[in-house]
């Protein structure tokens, strides 16, 4: 198998834990490149649950390598207690099979503050960031202040940098957002108390990467969050924080972009969004809580309600221009097997002229309306079919409208959580 990326298609929480997990009985070695635990993936293995925010989705094959590479912003604390919960539940990780990039930089204490405190002082104009500190840790990496997992190495060298930079935080947690300000001592002595057990998993790993693939492995680089959410392409200021889209990948693990071949895009049959921001095909009526009821659209993160609505192929074309995929998954399709009719969004209409492009002003966003293309549904249970040809034919129908509208081939049909409940394409066998 050639290298590839998975990343999501749309705002986030399309399944892609789930898809990654399967696809890496494919690879040998699987790698985070952004975001931090901030992300939620679910895993449903023989009923088995399993929920993932920093460790790649590839962990659960014991004999694959994963790797946290430098774009991911790393919470010690997190990243120490996943690997307890994981060893809990019989899971292997140790250094063996599980590394950290030494310039991933960390998500401190003081990162998370000042993430909730501008959350409280916006108000009415919160992002519904996941509190996680990832806007302020990508902050303090751009401003060149930030600490990197080769901080830990030096005792007295990481003691230094977390005075410098509280002295900096606790002046803005206090001064400008009017919050509790962090103790230094109690900082540190933290962060001294988890560093031995995260030293061991500290690695340089663009050399790792070249090494393996001179050695003919093959890797996948898995995509947190979703292109509606990138930094720069996403709907912002309702982004994260990271370069999510497939280029993510040269920045956020040092391997070079000229030897990935494959980019497949997770998309879920319909569309969701956590936390604040434009979402044009949103249903705020009975629709919408059917589907959240029925695809338990409830964050992996923060267990609040994810909004729901119907596909948007203006947004999915966008995000196929931004990624450019090679292949589809398409996932939750079971969801959708109540509705007599699906609408599918296929373009905009604002101020009287029809729109197809992804516009980046929110004012347009939030205040176009979509166009439907209705298709008819199969209103029969589908749930855990693996054969497309098993599925009834306005399901099959569904799908292939979404290759044709995407332009892209669908690899990956998925019709229930668990890593069975899949339909393998031709395309991937
Ligand atoms: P991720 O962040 O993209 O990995 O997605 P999440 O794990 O946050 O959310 C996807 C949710 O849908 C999880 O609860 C999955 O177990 C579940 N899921 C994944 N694929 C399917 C599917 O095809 N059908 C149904 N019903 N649930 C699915
Ligand atoms: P996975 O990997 C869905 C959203 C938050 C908020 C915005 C900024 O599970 O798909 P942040 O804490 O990143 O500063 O929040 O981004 N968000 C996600 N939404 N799935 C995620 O990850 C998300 N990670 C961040 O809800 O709107
Ligand atoms: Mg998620």
């Amino acid at each position: 198998m050639q290298h590839a990326i998975v990343t999501g298609g749309q705002w986030g929480d399309e399944g892609k834990g789930k898809i990654i997990d399967i696809l890496s009985g494919r690879f040998d070695v699987v790698v985070r490149y952004q975001g931090g635990n901030n992300a939620g993936h679910t895993v449903v293995i023989n009923g088995r649950k399993f929920f993932l925010h920093l460790i790649p989705s590839g962990i659960f094959h014991p004999e694959k390598i994963c790797v946290i590479g430098n774009g991911v912003v790393l919470d010690p604390f997190s990243f120490l207690e996943e690997v307890k919960g994981l060893k809990e539940s019989r899971i292997a990780v140790s250094p063996k099979n599980l590394c950290i990039s030494d310039r991933a930089h960390l998500v401190m204490p003081y990162h998370k503050a000042i993430d909730q405190a501008a959350e409280t002082l916006k108000a009415g104009k919160k992002i519904g960031t996941t509190g996680r500190g990832i806007g302020p840790a990508y902050t303090s990496k751009v401003m060149r202040s930030g600490i990197r997992a080769a901080d830990l190495l030096s005792e007295s060298l990481l003691v230094d940098k977390i005075k410098e930079n509280l002295a900096y935080f606790n002046y803005l947690l206090k001064g400008y957002f009017k919050a509790n300000v962090l103790n230094v001592d109690d900082v540190i002595e933290d962060i001294l108390s988890v560093r031995e057990e995260i030293l061991p998993y500290i690695v340089n790993s663009a050399y790792l990467l070249e090494r393996f693939r001179n050695e003919g492995k093959s890797i996948l680089f898995e995509g947190a969050q979703a292109s509606l959410l990138d930094i720069d392409h996403g709907t912002y200021p309702f982004v994260t924080s990271s370069s999510v889209v497939a280029g993510g990948v040269g920045p956020g693990t040092g391997f070079s972009p000229a030897h990935i071949k494959s980019v497949i895009g997770v998309f879920k049959a319909y569309l969701t969004r956590v936390g604040s921001g434009p979402f044009p095909t949103e249903q705020t009526n009975g629709i919408g809580e059917a589907l959240r009821q029925t695809g338990s659209e409830y964050g992996t993160t923060t267990g609040r309600p994810r909004r729901c609505g119907w596909f948007d192929m203006v947004a999915a074309r966008y995000a196929q221009i931004i990624n450019g995929y090679t292949g589809i998954a398409l996932t939750k399709l079971d969801v959708l097997s109540q509705f007599e009719e699906i609408p599918v969004c296929t373009g905009y209409q604002y101020k009287g002229e029809i729109i197809h492009e992804f516009p980046a002003e929110l004012e347009v966003l939030e205040n176009l309306k979509p166009m439907y293309t209705f298709l008819p549904g199969w209103k029969a249970p589908i749930s855990g079919v693996d054969r497309f040809d098993m599925l009834p034919r306005e399901a099959q129908d569904y799908v292939r409208f979404i290759e044709e509208q995407i332009r892209c081939q669908v690899l990956i049909v998925s019709t229930g959580p668990d890593r069975n409940q899949t339909v393998m394409m031709p395309g991937m066998s």
